[in-house]
């Protein structure tokens, strides 16, 4: 495929998240499952994913350049130019060039001088300094996050926490763990051995290619993060054969883990969507799994589960900002009233597992974000309205000493940034 070909490929692909808000990465994973030619893959997902993670910066850049501001589409053109310009070391002429004829051939010829002025102006734009702006704004030109995220966070968090937060490059390599049903940790570090591959606390970091040499069966991708909340969620006074209820559970990593953890469990997946509970399906067949994937929308109360389980967790949906940087359209569009919304749900959710606790048994609440509203606020608020949940101190040897909350963060902890409160039920 020629580079034109896959530029005009990306704008289609980018008017329909743009324009017709379709749901990225399943976009762009519906799209080429029909290119067979890697090269190709590459190049129109990291254009993709490029101009969706620096939308935030270039809309800035274009306001500043163009006096009145474009269409959508027009916008879109201008970012792939922008994209390429600035971080594929395109050579400027054939940037702006290309991005003139892609212009002409999707229909905006009218437009192209237009483009190729905003572009060529682009050349000697730079981004604003800490002395030019706000600190909130600097570090959301800079680092392409949102304004009103910035500003959470410094509130939250003080500029240099969140300056080192959003300045964090995160391990591009997958790390993976074994599948302990089917193999022992020496006989999958033997297939490891003559690979590059470092030790993790709990797994294994390795190359993408790394991925297709292992045998599909022996290991899963499952992140560092996940592992260790996995971990948080299972008290050491565990029952010998607990109940487990997992009411987010699609697609099943943590359950699954959780019944490598502990063998004797019982554990329902559960999650709202019928095409997620068969990923869960999907995913404990190809583990060897036998936790029982189910139904059920977790904002309502099931009867029958009053009172049974040892352990529940709410893996509850949130804005993932802990994990921005490994899924860049995730930030994507989101806007305060989404926190707001999102909030709510996940305060729903705690709210109704409680019900579901035994007397002595724990109730978990996690996200992969950092956002404080999301994680240590809702925690408050139901500790203040259930006076019969205690937090419960998470003591494992790959976890700082904590009160019954374990905060992970990118720049301090090496993984993706994840919540885990773990409270007991005293009465
Ligand atoms: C963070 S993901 C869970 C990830 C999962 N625990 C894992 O480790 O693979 C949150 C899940 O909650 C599900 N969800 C959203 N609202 C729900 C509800 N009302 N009841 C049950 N599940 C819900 C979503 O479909 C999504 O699969």
């Amino acid at each position: 495929m020629a580079n034109n070909e896959r530029e005009s490929i990306c704008y289609e692909l980018l008017c329909d998240v743009f324009i017709d808000n379709a749901y990225s990465s399943l976009q762009l994973n519906n799209y080429l499952e029909k290119v067979a030619d890697e090269r190709d893959r590459a190049y129109i997902s990291k254009l993709f994913y490029g101009v969706l993670e620096k939308n935030v910066q270039f809309d800035y850049i274009i306001r500043k350049l163009a006096s009145k501001r474009p269409k959508a589409s027009v916008g879109i053109l201008i970012k792939i130019g922008l994209y390429r310009l600035r971080y594929m070391n395109a050579p400027s002429y054939a940037a702006i060039n290309e991005t003139v004829e892609l212009a002409k051939r999707v229909g905006k010829g009218g437009l192209a001088g237009f483009i190729n002025a905003i572009l060529r102006k682009s050349e000697t734009f730079l981004l604003p300094q800490e002395k030019d702006v706000s600190e909130s704004v600097y570090l959301s030109v800079n680092y392409s996050v949102s304004v009103w995220i910035v500003e959470k966070l410094i509130f939250q968090y003080g500029y240099d926490f969140t300056r080192k937060f959003l300045d964090h490059e995160p391990d591009r390599r997958t790390h993976i763990r074994y599948n302990s049903r089917l193999i022992t940790k020496e006989e999958f570090e033997k297939k490891l051995a003559n690979s590059d591959f470092v030790r993790s606390k709990l797994g294994y970091y390795v190359t993408h290619n790394m991925l297709n040499e292992l045998k599909k069966s022996d290991f899963t991708v499952q992140s560092l993060s996940s592992m260790i909340a996995s971990s948080c969620y299972l008290p050491n006074d565990l029952a010998a054969f607990p109940t487990i209820l997992d009411l987010c559970g699609a697609p099943g990593g943590k359950s699954v883990y959780i019944e490598e953890l502990c063998p004797t469990a019982k554990i329902y997946c559960c999650d709202l969507h019928p095409h997620r509970v068969e990923l869960i399906k999907k995913y404990a067949k190809r583990m060897r799994s036998d936790i029982i994937p189910t139904l059920n929308d977790a904002t309502k109360i099931s009867p029958e589960w009053i009172n049974k389980f040892d352990v529940v967790i709410c893996d509850v949906p949130c804005s993932g900002l802990g994990v921005y940087k490994n899924k860049p359209d995730i930030l994507f569009n989101k806007k305060p009233e989404d926190i707001v919304k999102i909030r709510e749900l996940q305060a729903n959710i705690l709210d109704n597992a409680k019900n579901y606790v035994k007397v002595g048994g724990v109730l978990n609440y996690s996200t992969c974000t950092i956002l404080r509203e999301e994680n240590d606020d809702n925690i408050k608020e139901f500790l203040e309205l259930n006076k019969n949940f205690a937090l419960d101190k998470i003591v494992l040897p790959f976890v700082a000493e904590n009160d019954g909350i374990v905060r992970l963060f990118p720049h301090i902890d090496g993984c993706d940034g994840f919540f885990v409160a773990r409270m007991r039920r005293i009465s």
